[in-house]
């Protein structure tokens, strides 16, 4: 790494390397043999630092991850948060960690994978990797037919099972929610269905182990372009058009954002944080990440706070076949908690 190889003054002897720690905009340098600071290096733009004397900028050419590091980097996010990253993932891996080096100012991923694991993982490192390496994928009314079959066939089901139901709350649970469209989808529908039962209620949890998605999600607030599945009578009845420097955004009308909670929650942790017993948990494209014993633990995980005879709604290409879970199909990729 040509471009870090200036050395610290008390310690030229030795030639070593200088160290760099991030935080918000601004790149600072220090020794990692006397611990000096130096002074702050602004981050300037993509590979490129300019100092704050200005007498140079750096380059940092583009890194690429010996096997030994992608396999390093393989079991630790797996253990963190399941995700399962087979061989054929190390150029996406590496693509997106070289952001973190970058931010970090660290200049090979060995060295970020002792700043990410070691005693640096206290600076909230491991919380930004796990956003950086997450695939967030999703959109407002996808794959709309789940929402029919929850209006047309869950909810009165459910409602009915309970003699009328109209007493209690029915609390749904978006688990691995994203940026919020699936959440916020749910909010719409379900206002709609409200309007038509009297008496009927909801509250939304949505969750997702990603801070930067969730901090998306609380705002609200989305690209014009990313409203287009959503019909036109809804749009006018749940979003508001930005105007002035928003011009092209809109966001979630109040009334609906009120009725979701996020919250940061990881799946594959033994005991989740869910106080009252749910009665549908959409979990969909979140498994297909997982590999089969992760799978059949986040699903069970899951199940324990389902309701019996609730609903758990999968993506379209995640099935629950052969995995030993308390379900059953009820419907293409819907389940049923039957113990
Ligand atoms: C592809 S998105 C799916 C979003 C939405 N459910 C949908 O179908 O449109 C998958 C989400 O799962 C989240 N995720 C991955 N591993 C997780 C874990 N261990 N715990 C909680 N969320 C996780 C990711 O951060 C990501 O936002």
């Amino acid at each position: 790494m040509v471009a870090f190889q200036r050395t610290c003054a008390p310690c030229i002897e030795q030639r070593k390397q200088w160290s760099f720690l991030s935080s918000g905009l601004c790149v600072y340098r220090f020794c990692p043999q006397t611990f000096l600071r130096a002074e702050p290096i602004q981050h300037f733009s993509m590979g490129t630092y300019l100092q704050s004397d200005s007498i140079h900028t750096e380059l940092i050419p583009p890194q690429s991850m010996s096997d030994r590091d992608f396999k390093r980097f393989r079991n630790f996010i797996y253990d963190k948060c399941g995700i399962n990253l087979v061989e054929a993932k190390k150029t996406m891996l590496t693509a997106r960690l070289q952001k973190r080096l970058k931010a970090a100012g660290i200049s090979s991923f060995s060295q970020y994978f002792d700043y990410v694991t070691g005693r640096g993982a206290s600076n909230g490192e491991l919380v930004q990797m796990i956003d950086a390496i997450t695939t967030n994928k999703t959109e407002f009314f996808r794959e709309s037919a789940h929402f029919d079959y929850l209006t047309q066939t869950a909810l009165p089901e459910l409602i009915g099972r309970s003699g009328g139901g109209l007493k209690k709350k029915v609390t749904l649970w978006s688990a691995g929610c994203s940026s919020g469209e699936e959440p916020y989808t749910l909010a719409m529908v379900l206002s709609e269905f409200a309007e038509k039962i009297p008496g009927f209620d909801f509250s939304i949890l949505a969750t997702d182990i990603s801070t930067k998605v969730l901090k998306t999600a609380i705002a609200g607030i989305y690209e014009h372009e990313k409203i287009q599945p959503v019909p036109m009578r809804l749009r006018k009845k749940y979003l508001l058009r930005g105007k002035g420097d928003r011009k092209g955004l809109v966001r979630i009308v109040s009334g609906l954002r009120s009725r979701v909670k996020f919250l940061r929650m990881n799946l594959i942790d033994e005991k989740l944080d869910i106080s009252q017993p749910v009665e549908v948990v959409f979990c969909r494209n979140v498994i297909i990440y997982f590999d089969r014993p992760t799978r059949e633990k986040v699903i069970n995980n899951l199940a324990k706070h389902l309701i019996r005879g609730g609903y758990m709604f999968m993506g379209h290409s995640e099935t629950l076949n052969g995995l030993i879970v308390p379900l059953s199909p009820v419907a293409p990729t819907v389940y049923r908690k039957t113990k």
